[in-house]
């Protein structure tokens, strides 16, 4: 049999894969990944990209050709509430950060923006770039058991051609095979929760809509009509894909009764009610069928293998989580494995990928249910329920109109019930404040004063295990973030103007230890000036101290004032760190 060797196989080319493949081969790992597929995914899924995100692809210099792919954040303004697209229309929420209270801090807190992505343009942006690095790609390539050996894992995969057999051996295997992920499942990880709860059908077609919807652009119709109700998200949904004219339609189904057949009639009677245009002749051109689950393993990780993405997080679309946790488990694993294969850090320090990323999954999946379960009160004060039959729907909707005390009553309890899905629709908290508690982050006492809802908005700070606070900085010609001073697999050392004797520090460890470690100074007259003083309000120590950021953009460590031996505190601070003995 023939023998491919690598230092990491990556099974999945999907937004977790095809990330962990372009992070390694841009750290200089040699990775290999393989897809049972011909190409990249060829169902429309995941559209909804955040911040986050956004800011993973700033680090690996491919945010720009993103943006060019997106339909932009502005675009996305409104999730609008209706009976068709055509018909009645109930209410609107304006999301993604578009509402005027909430983008003011969507653009303060972050150097990019929120954008609509569609999984099949992300996908090739992901994979090409990973190729450009120098990762190793199989398509047409399916996964067999792997085996551990004595110095890591050999994979038995096979070539979908050929039918040919081959083995690849690396040191670490990254499962990253989606919601039916052979690769956890045989190394057994454990998990909690249940799958394939209720069914959905996606449903992609072309036609131009524009007509109906340039007046109150959105990514997401949703309509809210007899039989919507059934499966799925409990509403039949019209996303836009490409303004006006490429739409996806995700709609439930009996998951008792089993999938119905997706005739091409059967489709287009979706299509027509849902736009609420009888004779509309739509271009379909493409169906899927895909389940609602709530499950996610508790751990993500044994011996040498990783599992990342839907593997170990499987939840509905609501709050649009999947692709960005995704792409996020990755960003925090891959540096981790680059720097172990390096031989910079001890293995002991990949545990931290546990540690941090499980409580992440069993929060996404929970916010994800919930968000469904939420919509249930909008139904309620809509007179809509599940022993409420079809003609009593269309009347009950109509009785909203109506100039009585009790239609009245009616109307307030939809609007409360529609401004509370901000905890779907503008959680930026959701999307930005994870917090990572691990043996790669060094805690400290100083308590976090903050008593704004943790879901709905973000809560910058450098407290250690909390992503590094966006502030704009100049370097006397260029207008940049802190984030950009971070990332590309470099520790960071951020310090203010009275801070020269820890930059002396960090330098002399990084020349001595051939650390990846970079040290600047933020003040006035500095390389980097605080001209707006944004820096000042959210670096919470003083300019003496110092912040110590992980490759991710994490901070590891921080200091409040300066030490008398800053080279002995640093290099114990990254011993801890990078788990060395
Ligand atoms: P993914 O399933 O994408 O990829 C799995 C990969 O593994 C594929 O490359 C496949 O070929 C490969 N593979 C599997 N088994 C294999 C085997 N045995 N051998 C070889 N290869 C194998 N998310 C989000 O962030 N924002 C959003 O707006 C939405 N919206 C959305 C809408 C709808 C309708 C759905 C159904 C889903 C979303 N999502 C989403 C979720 C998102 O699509 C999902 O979370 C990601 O695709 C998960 O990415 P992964 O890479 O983990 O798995």
């Amino acid at each position: 049999m023939n023998t491919l060797e690598t230092d990491v196989t990556v099974v999945g080319s999907g937004p977790a894969g095809s990330t962990m493949a372009l992070a390694l081969a841009s750290y200089g790992i040699k990775v290999t990944f393989i897809s049972r597929y011909r190409w990249t995914s060829p169902t429309l899924r995941a559209h909804i990209t955040n911040q986050r995100t956004m800011e993973i692809l700033r680090d690996f210099g491919i945010e720009q050709e993103a943006l060019a792919d997106a339909s932009p954040q502005s675009q996305m303004a409104n999730t609008v509430f209706c009976t068709s697209l055509a018909g009645q229309e109930l209410g609107r929420v304006q999301p993604w950060g578009n509402h005027p209270a909430r983008l003011a801090e969507y653009t303060m807190f972050s150097t990019t923006s929120m954008c609509d992505l569609p999984q099949t343009y992300m996908e090739p942006l992901l994979v090409s770039n990973a190729l450009k690095r120098g990762a190793d790609v199989r398509f047409n390539t399916f996964f067999q058991p792997f085996v551990e050996t004595s110095d890591g894992i050999s994979v038995q995969a096979e070539d979908r051609l050929t039918g040919a057999p081959f083995d690849i051996r690396a040191k670490y295997l990254v499962g990253a095979d989606g919601g039916n992920s052979l690769v956890a499942e045989q190394a057994g990880l454990s998990f909690e929760g249940a799958m394939g709860i209720v069914g959905s059908t996606n449903i992609e077609f072309e036609a131009d809509l524009s007509a109906l919807t340039v007046h109150r652009p959105s990514v997401l119709y949703c309509v809210i009509q007899p039989g919507s109700d059934v499966g799925g998200v409990g509403m039949g949904f019209l996303r836009m894909v490409r303004p006006w004219n490429k739409w996806l339609i995700v709609y439930g189904y009996d998951f008792d009764a089993g999938p119905p057949e997706m005739m091409d009639d059967y489709a287009t009677g979706i299509i027509r009610s849902l736009t609420g245009l009888p004779d509309l002749a739509p271009k379909i051109t493409g169906t899927s069928l895909w389940t609602v689950n709530n499950y996610w393993e508790t751990e993500l990780s044994k011996g040498c293998v990783f599992c990342v993405g839907d593997a170990v997080h499987r939840h509905p679309p609501t709050n649009g989580l999947g692709s960005n946790t995704s792409m996020q488990d990755s960003y925090n694993l891959a540096w981790k494995l680059a720097l172990v294969l390096k031989g910079t850090a001890a293995p002991a320090l990949l545990d931290s990928y546990n540690a941090e990323r499980a409580p992440v999954a069993a929060q996404i999946v929970s916010r994800a249910i919930r968000s469904i379960q939420e919509y249930g009160p909008i139904f309620g004060a809509l007179g809509l329920g599940p022993d409420v039959d079809k003609d009593a729907t269309t009347e009950s909707i109509a009785q909203l109109s109506d100039a009585s005390a009790k239609a009245h009553e009616r109307r307030e309890a939809f609007r409360n019930e529609l401004d509370a899905k901000s905890y779907e629709y503008n959680a930026h908290g959701v999307e930005m404040n994870q917090r990572y508690v691990s043996g790669a982050v060094i805690p400290d006492r100083i308590p976090n004063s903050s008593t704004r809802d943790a879901e709905l908005f973000h809560i910058p700070t450098t407290s250690p295990g909390a992503k590094l606070p966006h502030a704009w900085l100049e370097d006397k010609t260029n207008l940049l973030s802190t984030l950009d001073l971070v990332g590309q697999e470099e520790f960071t050392l951020l310090t203010g103007i009275e801070g020269e004797a820890c930059v002396d520090a960090a330098d002399t460890l990084a020349k001595r230890h051939k650390l990846p470690l970079s040290a600047y100074m933020i003040g006035r007259g500095q390389q980097y000036q605080d001209l707006y003083g944004d820096w000042q309000q959210l670096r919470e120590v003083r300019e003496v101290g110092c912040i110590l950021v992980r490759p991710d953009g994490y901070v590891a460590w921080r200091s409040t004032g300066i030490a008398s031996r800053p080279d002995e505190a640093l290099s114990a601070v990254l011993g801890e760190v990078l788990s060395q003995p």
